[in-house]
């Protein structure tokens, strides 16, 4: 089968398209002819060698030559001994690993709702398992007001129209370009860079935040909120030594994944796909990532 595969850590061209054994499905796992692939932050960080190094909080090492992937969208082709409740021919989303290729192994999935593309399934995995996390984790209740900061991207579509779901309202930051989308999803919005802080201010009082972004902001959304512990980040590292939370540690997908497919079913979460790929273009994609300011999510068409 084709996979997209890397022998050494670094840029996004250390991405190959190679030939490869198909994987199987063991114990508790199934396997999936792929349709799509979610390309996510983590993949790049991954691929970069972020995670090699003991000293760092995260610390998940892999050895090379390694796959890349972990969400992915298809049709079940392999029912590993024990697993209950799905057949051959299904169509499930799922997290998993090396999902970048033609058959991947998945460990967690749900049944794909009806009227969702393979495209914009494999999208989901990730993001809406940590976006119900750190809602959850945040403790807001309807009435009140989280602050989101990065917003636009795959996890902050989430965590906005989940909160909207939920009578919690959002005030969101991205980019200039973004505003009306944020708006889109129910959000009180407004630009991040020079100033916003106060802009936030103007749009109301904050009962707890989430950093997304990971863009250094830690100390004005403890201000914001009136006390550090209401801060929770996703993305920067140093978040604890500020008195905010890091929040890093994958919850349970098969029941995030069900309960997504009720709000997609429901017509209340919908995360657009801003561009598509080919396997081939699995450097572009981590590339594009990378860059930063991605609306919804990239997913790799297989
Ligand atoms: N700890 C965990 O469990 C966990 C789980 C999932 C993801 N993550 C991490 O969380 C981060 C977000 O993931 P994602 O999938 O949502 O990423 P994404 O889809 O790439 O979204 C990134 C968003 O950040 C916004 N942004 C860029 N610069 C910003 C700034 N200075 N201030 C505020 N927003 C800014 C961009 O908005 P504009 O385009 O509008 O500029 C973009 O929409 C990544 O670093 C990822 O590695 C962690």
């Amino acid at each position: 089968m084709k996979k997209v595969s890397f022998a050494e850590f670094g840029g996004p061209d250390v991405l190959q398209l190679i030939d490869a054994e198909e994987p199987h499905a063991g114990p508790g796992h199934i396997r999936v002819a792929v349709r799509a692939a979610g390309v996510n932050p983590v993949d790049w960080r991954i691929r970069e060698g972020q995670f090699q190094e003991e000293s760092r909080t995260v610390h998940r090492p892999i050895t090379l030559p390694a796959g890349i992937g972990q969400d992915a969208s298809g049709v079940v082709d392999e029912v590993g001994e024990g697993v209950e409740g799905v057949e051959v021919g299904d169509r499930v989303f799922g997290r998993g690993s090396s999902t970048y290729a033609e058959f991947a192994v998945l460990a967690a999935w749900a049944r794909m709702p009806e009227g969702l593309t393979f495209e914009e399934a494999a999208g989901y995995p990730s993001v809406v398992e940590t976006a119900l996390r750190i809602v959850r984790e945040s403790g807001v209740q309807a009435g009140q007001t989280l602050l989101v900061s990065g917003a636009s991207g795959g996890v902050g579509s989430a965590v906005l129209q989940i909160a909207r779901d939920r009578g919690i309202t959002v005030i969101g930051t991205a980019g200039a370009a973004n505003q009306d989308y944020l708006r889109s999803l129910g959000a009180l919005a407004t630009t991040y860079g020079e100033g916003w802080a106060e802009r936030v201010r103007r749009l109301g009082r904050v009962d707890a935040a989430l950093d997304l972004a990971g863009s250094g902001v830690i100390r004005e959304l403890a201000e914001l909120t009136g006390d550090a512990r209401k801060v929770i980040s996703i993305a920067d590292l140093e978040a604890p030594e500020l008195g905010a939370r890091y929040s890093g540690v994958t919850g349970n997908v098969p029941d995030a994944l069900a309960e997504a497919a009720d709000l997609i079913s429901r017509g209340k979460l919908r995360i657009p796909v801003e561009k598509s790929y080919t396997l081939a273009e699995a450097a572009a994609a981590h590339a594009d990532s990378q860059a930063g300011h991605t609306r919804g999510r990239r997913v790799i068409l297989v």
